[in-house]
């Protein structure tokens, strides 16, 4: 536990469009260099297998988007990079999930209440065209974050749900058979733009207004040039407000190159020239790494070996805790030496931190002992990350941490700093 772990996955449903680049694979590759980070990317086969029922397709996806992601520039050796379906511990936390998480939190997440509002305003049955797997998607989720101990978990505000849910289900799972899993905290980048679609707007498949990533370079001449402009004719001076153009320009040029399109708008730049100018600048971002794309789709077996290796790196964690996680609820050797008498379970022994809101609306954690006393006390922090941060150094240099944490923490009357040193180095 000695680095914060950030951890997101994507769905192999469809193709890699400039929306998911901008918004999704180029933040998410340069995070991956920042140092102390330790970070996670997968495939999402199993959640993709939700929506599409067809095999040839979810394959191709899968392949698209590995080689869209090695093409960006995420470095396998670097993070941990795999596909879900290549470790079995997933379904296998998935049960163990399933069997603590409430049906009523289930029937409280969005994709599935959508889906029965449409139901019950067509005058169907509600769970008309309702598969479990929907239903159930949220508890998988939880378990592709929890297998890793993710701290935090990157992901657009559709998904801010899903992460409650896992922190719930990881408490239900916690407060059961003692504190084992890591409580995770949604990322979400505000500084990371959602790029508007050829319509305007947000580029989305669910809309069909999307440029294709990697279609080839006249491909990707046509589709720009298909951006949706007012009427204003050459010479006659454009916005920059509220045109999709300028906002696709800026997501790729830099300060420099943005003020000098604002000039070429202000001087009534023809929109078939001001479309050229964003045409060459995507391209010259994009044809380095479409040259690597198609490398990568012209040989499967390269990536194929790639997720497989990822694969192994992702089970060297995942199996040793899926094997305490069996221990923890009972699914145990018979006659082995953690039964029931000889076990000492994690909630009954160990300390824990743990983070909370108050109504005052910031964020706090505190390190209590395994019965509940009081052992260390945080001052506010703004935001749910600064929390986890803080945490997250606790975890991993221990009572060390404090030194440099001092202004943050309240010592407790009556708890001395060698207990509070003990109960940090051995944390649930
Ligand atoms: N549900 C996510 C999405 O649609 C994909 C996903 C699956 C995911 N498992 C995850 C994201 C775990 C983050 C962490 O975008």
């Amino acid at each position: 536990m000695s680095e914060l772990r950030v951890l997101t996955g994507i769905t192999t449903s469809g193709t890699p469009h400039l929306g998911n680049y901008v918004g999704a694979v180029r933040p998410a590759v340069r995070a991956s260099l920042a140092p102390g980070v330790q970070s996670f990317y997968f495939l999402a086969d199993y959640h993709a297998l939700i929506k599409v029922g067809e095999p040839e397709r979810i394959q191709q996806s899968t392949l698209e988007i590995a080689a869209t992601w090695l093409a960006a520039g995420l470095d396998p050796e670097r993070v941990t990079f795999y596909r879900q379906s290549d470790i079995p511990e997933i379904p296998e936390l998935t049960w163990l999930l399933t069997c603590v998480t409430g049906k009523g939190l289930l029937n409280r997440a969005h994709a599935y209440k959508a889906s029965v509002d449409k139901n019950n305003a067509a005058g169907n049955d509600p769970d008309a065209d309702v598969t479990a797997g929907l239903f159930m998607y949220p508890v998988l989720m939880a378990a592709d974050i929890l297998m890793f101990k993710a701290h935090q978990v990157p992901v657009g505000r559709d998904q801010i749900q899903h992460i409650e849910m896992a922190r719930d289900i990881a408490q239900s799972f916690n407060h059961l058979y003692g504190e084992q899993l890591v409580l995770p905290e949604a990322l979400i980048e505000a500084s990371v733009a959602t790029l508007p679609g050829l319509d305007g707007r947000k580029m989305s498949k669910s809309y069909d207004n999307t440029i294709a990533l990697f279609a080839p370079r006249e491909h990707l001449r046509k589709q720009i040039a298909g951006i949706v402009t007012d009427s204003r004719a050459p010479g006659e001076a454009k916005s920059c407000e509220g045109s999709a153009l300028f906002e696709i320009y800026q997501a790729f040029a830099s300060d420099a190159e943005t003020a000098a399109l604002r000039q070429a708008f202000a001087d009534g730049i023809a929109w078939g020239d001001a479309k050229q100018m964003l045409f060459e600048r995507i391209d010259r971002e994009v044809a380095p790494m479409r040259e690597s794309y198609l490398a990568f789709m012209s040989n499967p077996g390269q990536l194929e070996d790639i997720l497989q290796a990822g694969a192994v790196k992702a089970r060297r964690l995942a199996t040793p805790f899926m094997d305490s996680l069996r221990q923890s609820v009972g699914l145990r050797k018979l006659g082995s030496q953690s039964a029931a008498r000889n076990a000492k379970p994690a909630k009954a022994s160990l300390a824990s931190l743990k983070q909370y809101r108050e109504k005052d609306g910031l964020f706090y954690f505190k390190l209590v002992d395994p019965r509940g006393r009081l052992l260390l006390q945080s001052l506010s922090f703004e935001s749910p990350r600064l929390a986890a941060e803080a945490i997250a150094l606790l975890q991993s240099q221990g009572a060390v941490a404090l030194t440099t944490m001092a202004a943050q923490i309240q010592q407790i009357d009556g708890v001395s700093p060698e207990e509070v040193a003990e109960a940090l180095a051995q944390l649930a």
